[in-house]
């Protein structure tokens, strides 16, 4: 049978996609990159904010007119959404056969058949104490980057977050597991790795913590760089910072969610520290890592964020300049404490309006701390060509940042030493110098 999967939201979805893929493949089944083909149609769901819920509504409209041509169709909901909603899936959209939720992968192939054979709906959505995956290999698509979950679940319930709900309990990965994964991806040919988990500063197997597995997977022969995400900025580790700052294939990048400014707003989402407490951790972060790279995640119009509650998120993201934002209006979401406890009384526009505005100041520090960097020479992992010219490649920076270059005899896996030319929020752009292919810094 043909599999057609789809992916919504995090990295750590796309991460469970290639998980599911190799079940799949292990089970015999067939994927395949073409709807109209499919003989299973798989749609790896998000729950974290409505839009994500309606687009999933959206497709399965789309989905249900395919299934009118082909009634042996059977299309399955996976991932968060699928936990989320359970059975009023199967009630709303009669089109769908499988909900399966994030623990409950590995009866995949099983459930397909059941289908297939007997007709009927499957429903599993269990949620586990200990599946990790770490005994399936991901089947990921070809390419410099691989990421790898080194932790699932939650167990910190912000009082916004669908997460701890939908992922169920906090687990870690046995550090061997992760480090064996990463020597079988540099001996594959990728470059670099990405290590996802929902709070990766509780990760703890036996004796080993974040920073340690961190430090473990940098020192793989191979393996060029090493990102994370994400840290929560409650009890930040700080030897973390200075494994951060020590290794020089860990990259100075770090995802710092902020959510709010006010300390009011900030207890209201249980996130356990104050904005005086994220200002001094951002100041200890700068002083250890000095030349690193800040993204944060903000939320607008959390229930009873008053205007002036909203002005401190907007100091601290001035007082920080962050080097980049995600921007998001606040969504209730079902069974969380923030929808039992609070009204969602912000209205639709003043959420927008708020949006809009932390974006505007967001934006043109972005772009300053770009144009900061024209002119300096910056080492550069290329990906792959760039979406607006196949004359160019796109790659990062050690910080993250993207980075566009003319081809020449450059190719994606390369390492080039680029001088930066121009700069947008978003973009760098400069050219590699020449005779500058491969890592100038040393390991440590
Ligand atoms: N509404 C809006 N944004 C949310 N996020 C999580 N839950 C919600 C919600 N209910 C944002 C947070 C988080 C990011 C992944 O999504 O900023 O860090
Ligand atoms: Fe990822 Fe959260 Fe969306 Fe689930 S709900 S897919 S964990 S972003």
């Amino acid at each position: 049978m043909n599999v057609y999967l789809e992916t919504y939201g995090c990295q750590m979805n796309e991460y469970d996609s290639e998980i599911v893929r190799a079940i799949l493949k292990n089970g015999s089944f067939r994927m395949t990159q073409s709807l109209p083909d499919a003989d299973v149609i798989l749609l790896n769901t998000c729950a974290i904010r409505e839009s994500a819920h309606s687009r999933i509504h959206g497709r399965l409209g789309h989905v249900h007119q395919l299934k009118r041509r082909n009634p042996a169709l059977v299309v399955g909901l996976l991932g968060c959404m699928a936990q989320s909603l359970q059975e009023e899936i199967l009630e709303r959209h009669p089109v769908v056969d499988l909900v399966v939720g994030p623990d409950s992968y590995k009866r995949l192939p099983r459930l397909i058949h059941a289908v297939c054979d007997a007709g009927g709906k499957g429903l599993e959505i269990d949620l586990s104490e200990y599946e990790t995956y770490s005994d399936v290999y991901p089947e990921r698509r070809p390419g410099v980057n691989a990421w790898i979950a080194c932790m699932r679940g939650c167990d910190n319930f912000c009082t916004f977050c669908v997460v701890p709900y939908t992922r169920g309990r906090e687990r870690s990965r046995d550090p061997e597991s992760v480090v064996a994964e990463a020597r079988r991806l540099a001996a594959e040919g990728y470059k670099q790795v990405t290590l996802l988990g929902q709070n990766v500063n509780s990760y703890r197997f036996d004796d080993t913590d974040f920073a340690a597995l961190l430090l473990r997977v940098a020192d793989v022969d191979g393996i060029e760089r090493v990102r994370f995400t994400s840290p929560h900025p409650k009890d930040f580790p700080r030897p973390l910072l200075h494994a951060i700052a020590s290794h020089a294939r860990v990259c100075k990048h770090i995802h710092l969610p902020l959510q709010a400014g006010s300390d009011r707003i900030l207890e209201r989402m249980r996130r356990t520290y104050t904005k005086q407490e994220f200002l001094a951790l951002v100041d200890e972060i700068r002083e250890t890592i000095p030349e690193v790279c800040l993204s944060t995640d903000i939320i607008c119009g959390f229930p009873g964020e008053t205007e002036a509650e909203f002005e401190d998120t907007v100091d601290v993201v001035e007082r920080v300049r962050f080097d980049s934002a995600f921007v998001f209006k606040y969504s209730e979401r079902r069974n969380t404490i923030a929808q039992r406890k609070f009204d969602d009384d912000v209205p639709d526009a003043l959420k927008t309006a708020r949006v809009v505005r932390v974006n505007a100041i967001q934006k043109a520090i972005s772009l300053a701390r770009n144009r900061d960097r024209i002119g300096r020479r910056v080492e550069v992992l290329l990906e792959r060509p760039s979406r607006k010219s196949a004359d160019d490649l796109l790659g990062r920076d050690d910080g993250n940042r993207c980075v566009v270059v003319p081809r020449g005899d450059l190719k994606p896996g390369d390492f080039a030493q680029v001088r930066i030319e121009a700069a947008s929020a978003n973009t760098l752009l400069g050219h590699a110098l020449r005779g500058s292919l491969g890592r100038v810094r040393e390991r440590v």
